[in-house]
């Protein structure tokens, strides 16, 4: 008997040669959202002539993430990230990955992160302090430029347990410079090589030389021991293979140190920005966000062990999250012929998971559109699959820094409620701009008030 033949996806229709490149392009989360609409959770379309899928069912996601995730490696557009990057956590694939994950695992460890905790609220105290000439000013502040600075600020002490000072404002100014070249590079048709001596190239080698010199100094002052050896970095320098009882090479460490800093800072800052966002739209649940750290805190500044009191807060985190997904979309190639909820998935796709699609699915969230922070509290997340809420991805590539993140996020979150309120200035509208990761495209202006104004 022939095999059955192989059932293709339903998709939109494409332009000759562009496929659905053009639509796709112009707001990629939007275009995923109604093709996801029209055509069901397996979706099949073209991005020039490349085949691609975007799968928004749980039991899809819960296949590629999970169930056969051995057979699917990172999208080739990550590659163009390890130019910069080198390979690192982010980029490896199979073994090599999965040596480096176990390496690194260790220093993401509850005991680990609860001494981050200080930190970071020391570093959330020291931007409000910042604060008090536009309190008293009233002047309009970029919220999002705010958040972006505190959570490079905090990542880089967390990798290297000192407060990187002036050079997080170096590292600030030369990241975007790098990050939009790449992803010009990543959304072009034919990208140039690097080695051509373009303009633009110029500027790029000279930020990424700058960026692996600031970092990989760090590096010969941590191995040096000028600094105390506290934080991730010192324990992947001394961390070593089970197997071969390998440590890593100062350039092995720079490309983790770069990965983090750059996976660890832009997502974190969008999740907050968009909190704000959120919040300021939503004066019921700023009110009770308000009332609960007011309960738990008063005015001293919160620890590790008052977590468990700022729920509330943690749920208007995640909320945000779930609407505003930092990572929209998550992707995949899949190494050999697959077949997804009854469909064919070919080798060597495309494979786009969409959390800015799954979390406002109507079966798995009533209302998806509203912010309701109470869907996470855990009688009301009783009976929801897993894969419906992916913010960090799942399965064994998850981010390492989950947790982390959502610390960092709910003590930034209560330290900022604590001594402020922040309002929208009404004179703006807030655009989203889906980049590498979903931000606002020119920044969230927000009037800051004292907190008892
Ligand atoms: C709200 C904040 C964050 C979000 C939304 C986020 C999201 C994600 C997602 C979706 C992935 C999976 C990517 C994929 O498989 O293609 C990932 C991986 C990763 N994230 Fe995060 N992340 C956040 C914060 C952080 C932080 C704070 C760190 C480190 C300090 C970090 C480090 C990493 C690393 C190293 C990976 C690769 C893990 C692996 O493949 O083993 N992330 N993140």
């Amino acid at each position: 008997m022939p095999p059955a033949p192989k059932l293709l996806a339903p998709g939109p229709r494409g332009l000759p040669l562009l496929g659905n490149a053009r639509v796709f392009g112009a707001n990629p989360p939007a275009a995923l959202a109604a093709w996801t609409a029209a055509h069901g959770p397996v979706v099949r379309f073209h991005i020039g002539p490349m085949v691609a899928h975007v799968i928004t069912h749980v039991e899809g996601v819960q296949h590629v993430l999970v169930d056969n995730y051995s057979n699917y490696h990172k999208a080739p557009r990550m590659n163009f990230l390890s130019d910069f990057l080198g390979m690192s956590l982010l980029t490896l694939e199979d073994d090599g990955w999965k040596r480096r994950r176990k390496l690194a695992q260790p220093a993401f460890h509850k005991k680990r992160l609860v001494e981050m905790s200080e930190p970071m609220v020391a570093h959330a105290n020291r931007m409000v302090d910042g604060w008090a000439p536009t309190i008293a000013s009233g002047a309009p502040l970029d919220i999002s430029a705010q958040m972006t600075r505190i959570t490079l600020g905090v990542v880089g002490e967390a990798l290297f347990g000192v407060d990187m000072g002036e050079l997080t404002a170096e590292i600030e100014a030369l990241l975007p410079l790098v990050l939009k070249h790449t992803l010009d590079r990543m959304n072009s048709v034919v990208p140039l090589p690097l080695s051509f001596p373009t303009p633009a190239n110029r500027r790029y080698h000279a930020a990424r030389t700058r960026l692996h010199t600031v970092v990989g100094e760090m590096i010969a002052r941590l191995r040096a021991g000028r600094h105390q050896a506290r934080g991730v970095m010192a324990m992947l320098m001394d961390a070593r293979d089970e197997e071969t009882g390998a440590g890593l090479t100062d350039e092995e460490l720079r490309s983790e140190a770069m990965t983090l800093m750059f996976a660890g800072h832009e997502t974190t800052a969008n999740a907050l920005s968009w909190t704000w966002w959120l919040l300021a739209q939503n004066p019921e649940a700023a009110a009770r966000l308000r009332e609960e750290v007011r309960a738990a805190l008063g005015t001293r500044a919160p620890t590790a062990d008052d977590l468990p009191a700022l729920a509330y807060v943690a749920n208007v985190v995640q909320e945000a999250m779930r609407l505003m997904p930092p990572s929209w979309a998550i992707g995949r190639m899949p190494l050999e012929d697959d077949e997804v909820l009854g469909f064919h998935i070919p080798a060597k796709s495309m494979v786009l998971l969409a959390p800015c699609v799954t979390h406002r699915d109507p079966t798995q969230w009533p209302d998806p559109d509203r912010f309701d922070p109470d869907r996470f509290t855990p009688a009301r997340s009783v009976g929801r699959h897993r894969m419906a809420y992916i913010p960090f991805s799942a399965g064994p590539r998850v981010c390492i820094g989950a947790s982390f993140s959502m610390m960092e996020a709910t003590l930034i979150v209560a330290v900022v409620t604590q001594r402020a309120q922040l309002e929208l200035d009404p004179t703006q509208e807030v655009s989203v701009e889906p980049s590498l990761t979903l931000r606002p495209r020119d920044g969230i202006r927000m009037i800051v008030r004292g907190a008892e104004a």
